[in-house]
């Protein structure tokens, strides 16, 4: 515990609007603080919960916000939601356009939809000249395919990145980064621990995706920033290299990646 005290890191991806936090936020919050989290990226799915995520935001020094509308809600947008987006994005404290992308697995929007609004939401990122979050689920070509229609976007991160090796050289040369979340520390990670092998510290996020997806051995509970030391330990173990190494330079890729102040 002593050991984990000393890190600094930044859990990029995190869902802390949701209503599984709505009895103890504070002590989950406090936790992740005492875990050695210093920065949270409290990432929105709809308008609502983009909302929430800046005022949230506004409200705990330690997190930031990324707002945007994911592709289970793609056919819920109006022409107000995207005023509303415009707005937000304009916020203090909001530091990228996410999680936006595509999901082919659940389709909770017909295909052309999510497509036609993950574009709108990189034409608005690259005009406000915010990175964006992706979401890609069983989707990695169209992903990839839409994502070169804009070469100009400031900053692309693939979130909880489930691609395979030859994705992530892709994603590689494009100048991307890729955000490696709880799936890691799952026994059977193989093809996801030969990414994490292969791919440059320098260009890695950690995030937790919670509540979603915890990793071992909290497997199955809902999930929470605090739990961010076991992916950056299960991405040491698998470089090679220290708890340490990893945890500076994650840090240090998600200011650079973000443009976080640095304390
Ligand atoms: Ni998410």
């Amino acid at each position: 515990m002593e050991k984990a005290k000393q890190l600094s890191l930044i859990d990029t991806h995190a869902h802390l609007t949701d209503p599984e936090y709505d009895e103890d936020r504070f002590e989950v919050i406090a936790r992740a603080q005492d875990a050695g989290l210093e920065k949270i990226i409290c990432v929105g799915y709809e308008i609502t919960s983009s909302r929430r995520a800046v005022a949230l935001a506004e409200e705990y020094e330690c997190l930031y916000a990324a707002i945007g509308v994911h592709p289970h809600d793609a056919a819920q947008v109006t022409e107000r939601a995207w005023d509303a987006l415009r707005i937000l994005a304009g916020m203090e404290k909001v530091v990228a356009i996410g999680e936006i992308g595509l999901d082919f697995y659940r389709n909770l929007s017909p295909p052309q939809v999510q497509e036609k609004v993950f574009r709108k939401q990189l034409e608005l990122a690259c005009e406000l000249q915010l990175p964006v979050i992706i979401h890609d689920r069983e989707a990695h070509q169209d992903v990839l395919r839409i994502l070169k229609e804009f070469p100009e976007a400031p900053g692309v991160v693939i979130h909880c990145f489930s691609g395979d090796l030859q994705m992530a050289e892709e994603c590689l040369v494009r100048g991307y980064y890729i955000s490696i979340a709880g799936p890691v520390t799952f026994p059977k990670a193989k093809k996801l621990e030969d990414v994490v092998k292969s791919f440059p510290l320098e260009r890695l996020l950690l995030e937790t995706d919670c509540p979603y997806l915890a990793p071992q051995p909290w497997r199955g509970k809902r999930n929470e920033p605090g739990y961010l030391p076991a992916i950056a330990e299960a991405v040491a173990r698998i470089k090679g290299v220290s708890l340490e190494e990893v945890a500076a330079t994650t840090t240090e890729n998600a200011r650079r990646f973000f443009g976080l102040p640095s304390v």
